[in-house]
C-alpha cells in the first residue's frame, strides 16, 4: 500500500474516532456521569479539609498531637508525591478517607495544605 493511502486511512479512523468522543461528551442528561476535571490545588480549601478530618490527631496547626505526627516543616522531610500517598494510602491508626469521606479534589487541596506548613 502507498504510504500516503495509510497516511489517510490512519487520519480519518483518528476523526472518526473524536467524532464519537465528542458525542458522547455533549450526551443529555442521564448520561452517566464519569471524572470531574480538578481545580487547581487550595491551600484555604485544603485548610478547611484539614480542620475537619485532620486537625483532631496532628493539631490544629499541623503541630502534632497525641495520636499524629508533626507535619510542620513536611516537605523539609519528604517528597510532594510521598506526602499525597501517605494521604492517600496511610498507615493504621491513620484512617483511610480517599475516596469514601474525600474526594481527589480534597485530596488535592489538603496536600496543598499540609506542603505549606
Ligand atoms: C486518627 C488519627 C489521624 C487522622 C484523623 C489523620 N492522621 Fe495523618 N497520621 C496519623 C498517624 C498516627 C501517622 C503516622 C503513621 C505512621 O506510623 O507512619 C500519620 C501520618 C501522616 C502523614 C505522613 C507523615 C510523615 O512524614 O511520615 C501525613 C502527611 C498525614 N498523616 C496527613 C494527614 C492528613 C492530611 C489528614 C487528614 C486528611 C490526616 N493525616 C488524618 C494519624 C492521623
Amino acid at each position: 500500500m502507498p504510504r500516503f493511502v495509510v497516511v489517510v486511512s490512519a487520519l480519518l479512523t483518528v476523526a472518526a474516532l473524536c467524532a464519537c468522543g465528542s458525542h458522547t461528551a455533549t450526551a443529555g442528561p442521564g448520561a452517566a456521569v464519569t471524572a470531574t476535571p480538578l481545580e487547581s490545588a487550595s491551600v484555604g480549601r485544603g485548610r478547611a479539609v484539614f480542620a475537619a478530618r485532620c486537625a483532631t490527631c496532628h493539631g490544629a496547626a499541623g503541630e502534632g498531637a497525641q495520636i499524629g505526627p508533626p507535619l510542620r516543616g513536611e516537605l523539609r522531610r519528604r517528597t510532594p508525591a510521598f506526602v499525597t500517598d501517605a494521604i492517600a494510602n496511610p498507615s493504621p491508626p491513620m484512617p483511610k478517607l480517599v475516596p469514601a469521606q474525600l474526594s481527589q479534589q480534597d485530596l488535592l487541596d489538603v496536600t496543598a495544605f499540609v506542603e505549606q506548613l
